[in-house]
């Protein structure tokens, strides 16, 4: 079998420590950083020649990390990588997947073959598949996909009494459905119109029979929070208690973990694909798993 070790990109460190102590794969060793013109300095210290080189490097925020990503790949491959496996726990890109407007870049496609160019496998978790059914529409390397819905049913378990899920959109019902499902708990899916980057329309179905139970609403993406920050202005019109929001990936543009907690969430609860204070759910098991 090839030999593996692990690369954590800026940032990830934590996460490549966990895992390289859960597989036993020895952490690579290389620099990372940025001339005096801000230019990428990359170079690959450790030996890697036959191995397979496992590149952890979450992509919220991805411009700026994608080119020292594809320096890194071409040297580990001029160092005589023969594999290379980019784990990023969060993908960027998943959720402009159809021009709406003529002229619009669809970035999913265009960001899917670039990362295809450079990385023979690809390990991500939870992605946004809306409009695009699997990750093989439009990656050309292969895919595995993981899923943390069994980490947040057992969160939801443990920790909360009587809930009742909350999906604020149709995408959200593959994920809500299949938690709600592992705890025998009901759950309702909301509908959404997005109006603008940071206006959504929310609007409720019947729901006057879950008022003495918990809300906890889930998502795949927490960005500028206001799909959550909509849902919770209806479900306090109609009485319900404090929800608690759940967001597998918290990315949280500028202010909207303040937002989000102002807006009256009794907890903002996240997985650890984007480093951040509202991290409860740990993946570096199932990352650890498919490694
Ligand atoms: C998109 O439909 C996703 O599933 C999320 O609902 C969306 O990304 C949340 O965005 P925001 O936090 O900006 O409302």
């Amino acid at each position: 079998m090839m030999e593996k070790i692990i690369f954590a990109l800026p940032g990830n460190e934590k996460l490549t420590e966990n895992l390289s102590r859960l597989t036993g794969y020895i952490t690579g060793s290389l620099v990372i950083r940025h001339f005096p013109d801000n230019e990428s300095y990359v170079r690959v210290v450790s030996d890697v020649s036959g191995k397979e080189a496992i590149l952890i490097c979450t992509l919220h925020k991805p411009d700026d990390k994608l080119l020292p990503l594809f320096f890194l790949c071409r040297a580990l491959k001029t160092s005589g990588a023969k594999k290379i496996t980019l784990v990023a726990p969060y993908l960027a890109y998943m959720r402009q997947d159809k021009k709406f407007k003529p002229g619009e870049a669809v970035t999913s496609e265009y960001f899917a073959q670039f990362v295809s160019s450079f990385v023979d496998e690809l390990i991500t978790i939870d992605p946004h598949l809306h409009r695009r059914h699997s990750m093989s529409e439009i990656y050309s390397i292969p895919c595995r996909v993981l899923h943390s819905s069994k980490l947040i049913s057992d969160h939801i378990r443990t920790k909360i009494k009587n809930p009742v899920l909350i999906g604020p959109d149709s995408e959200s019902e593959q994920w809500v459905s299949e938690i709600a499902q592992r705890i025998s708990a009901p759950f309702v899916i909301f509908k959404k119109k997005r109006l603008g980057d940071e206006t959504v329309h929310i609007t409720l179905p019947q729901f006057e029979k879950y008022k003495n139970k918990t809300p906890v609403l889930v998502d795949d993406i927490i960005s500028t929070a206001k799909t959550m920050i909509e849902t919770i202005k209806h479900l306090k019109a109609i009485g319900m208690t404090s929800p608690l929001s759940i967001g597998v990936h918290g990315v949280f543009a500028g202010h909207a973990y303040k937002d989000l907690k102002d807006a009256g969430s009794l907890e903002v609860i996240t997985c650890n694909t984007v480093i951040h204070e509202s991290n409860r759910i740990n993946i570096a098991g199932i990352i650890a798993e498919s490694i």
